[in-house]
């Protein structure tokens, strides 16, 4: 029964945006509300500062700062709020990407002026792959933006998903007066620079028509009361379990940076995201509400200190209860671990955890054991799936600079691929290495990594490519004509699975017309 009520409190999101729009605050402003911190500011942004976007030696400095936020737990009304910390910086997205299959829901979030940019559609992308529930937060009303119903167009258009405004804007930027919020029929004034503290000025109005909005918002009344009768006409009533589908994403507007509409968006966001669902294995769906323990890990992070080798590997729990210093079986290795001091994180706290349910985040301390996609159980013999790969966008040839030290550099890489730091893909062609990453930092990070951690040296030679792309087909003669036809193309990723190598999209297109019976996948979720 506790562990029945311990998951249904449950409620693990990530927050994603476009660089610039306003995680972090937000991020911030909840934890804020949540009582987790008490000043703003407290909680160190893992953003990487402007200006540093070539020092990859500034990021791995925060990546310190990102691993005290990796997860920032906490308790807001008797429910316990997971909210998983996603990299602020674009050539990440991978890291992003993962942590994306660990989370129940995501909140959005929207810079009104901006509208919706390329980052936030492509980590969309992910959430519709497995139907997350999505909440838009469109940020910074106090600066003048997008029209809310042209916004609203947008992210329809943009973000291929249907929407329902919760909230409503009365004006913007320096006129601006407020939101009406449609969800508690309350109306939320405007008073500007409160950027501490978390009361607003709230008053309740029950009747729309009533002249005590006029009395508050004056000649922005008659406005609001046609955008509300233009937005029922519009959009269908809000629905729950459309938002639990995954097809319809209710909307709020507000400003983070001066707290405005985040208690709304917190206090909607615990009654309708979902508590932790069920999740795929490779053979069978695992019920949270299980006896037995079962989790994956989806990330690890490495301490770049070589004084200090260890990793930590953050473990999703998805059934059952967690328990300090209990052997569970490593899947993959066929061996039993304890772990004598896991981690539970709670906002800018670390602390030894003796029980963890369902929803829930670990971070286990570890020696080289685990790669991302791991499963733990209780000694069932499991493979969670759902951590998919997607195809790299910049790939190079990695060379051994060193030959005395061939040993180190194969280890260095392997473990660093496990880590997800990169992928790496072996030419069927010539045997050599290709390094296939989201942003050309990581191949920074690699070298220093290899070098520092390893002492193995390495070297970059540029190698054209636009796509990693997976292959498959039922018709095995394609397949064989095709594998001869484009060898000098072909590589096999870390798995030993198949992949076409496409030079330009020109070359993708050739292929995909020519050998129509061969699927091309941009995934590893297929
Ligand atoms: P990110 O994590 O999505 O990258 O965004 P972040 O929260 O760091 O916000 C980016 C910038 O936008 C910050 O300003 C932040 O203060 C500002 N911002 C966030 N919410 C609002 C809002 O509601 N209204 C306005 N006007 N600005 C907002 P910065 O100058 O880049 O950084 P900082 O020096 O303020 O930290």
């Amino acid at each position: 029964m506790a562990l029945k009520s311990e998951i249904q409190r449950r409620r693990t999101f990530a927050i994603i945006s476009h660089p610039d729009a306003g995680k972090t605050t937000l991020t911030e402003k909840l934890l804020l509300f949540g009582g987790a911190i008490h000043v703003a500011g407290a909680v160190k942004s893992n953003k990487i500062k402007k200006g540093a976007t070539s020092d990859f030696m500034e990021i791995e400095r925060q990546r310190g700062i990102s691993v005290a936020t990796s997860v920032m737990g906490f308790e807001y009304e008797g429910i316990k709020v997971n909210i998983l910390d996603t990299p602020g910086h674009e050539d990440f997205a991978e890291d992003t990407y993962r942590t994306l299959t660990a989370v129940d829901s995501v909140i959005i979030v929207v810079d009104c002026a901006k509208g919706v940019e390329l980052q936030t559609r492509k980590l969309m992308n992910v959430c519709r792959m497995r139907n997350t529930p999505v909440i838009v937060f469109v940020n910074k009303l106090d600066r003048d933006g997008k029209d809310p119903f042209e916004i609203l167009d947008e992210i329809e258009r943009e973000l291929d998903i249907k929407v329902r405004p919760l909230s409503w804007p009365i004006s913007m930027g320096l006129t601006f007066k407020g939101v009406y919020n449609m969800f508690e029929q309350k109306l939320n004034l405007f008073l500007g620079n409160k950027k501490q503290g978390v009361t607003d000025d709230i008053v309740e109005i029950d009747d729309i028509n009533s002249e005590v909005l006029d009395k508050h918002v004056g000649g922005y009344a008659d406005t609001l009361r046609e955008d509300l009768e233009l937005v029922n006409g519009v959009y269908p009533e809000f629905s729950r379990e459309t938002y639990l589908k995954g097809e319809v994403a209710p909307v709020f507007f507000g400003s983070a940076l001066n707290n405005f509409g985040v208690r709304e968006l917190l206090s909607c966001f615990i009654s309708i995201a979902p508590f932790p669902k069920p999740t795929a294995t490779e053979t069978r769906e695992v019920s949270p509400f299980e006896e037995n323990l079962t989790g994956f890990i989806f990330k690890i992070h490495a301490n770049m200190d070589p004084k200090h080798r260890d990793r930590l590997a953050f473990l999703k729990i998805c059934s059952g209860v967690f328990e300090r210093n209990k052997p569970y079986l490593h899947t993959r290795i066929g061996k039993r671990l304890k772990f004598s001091s896991p981690t539970a994180f709670m906002a800018d706290k670390k602390s030894v955890v003796d029980i963890a349910y369902p929803g829930d985040i670990v971070g286990l301390h570890d020696t080289g054991n685990f790669k991302i996609g791991d499963t733990i159980t209780q000694g069932e013999q499991l493979k969670f799936k759902g951590l998919p790969s997607f195809s790299p966008e910049l790939f190079r040839y990695i060379e051994n600079a060193d030959p005395m030290k061939y040993k180190q550099l194969a280890k260095g890489i392997d473990q660093l691929m496990d880590e997800g730091v990169a992928q790496l893909f072996t030419s069927k062609a010539n045997g050599r290495k290709i390094i296939g990453t989201v942003g050309v930092l990581q191949f920074d990070v690699i070298q220093y990594r290899l070098e520092h951690e390893y002492s193995a040296l390495c070297r970059y030679e540029p190698i054209t490519l636009y796509k990693a792309c997976w292959i498959e087909s039922d018709n095995m003669e394609q397949l064989k004509d095709f594998r001869v036809r484009k060898h000098s193309n072909l590589a096999i990723d870390k798995h030993g699975r198949e992949v076409f190598m496409a030079e330009s999209p020109y070359a993708l297109q050739m292929a995909q017309d020519k050998f129509t019976d061969i699927k091309f996948h941009f995934s590893t979720e297929f």
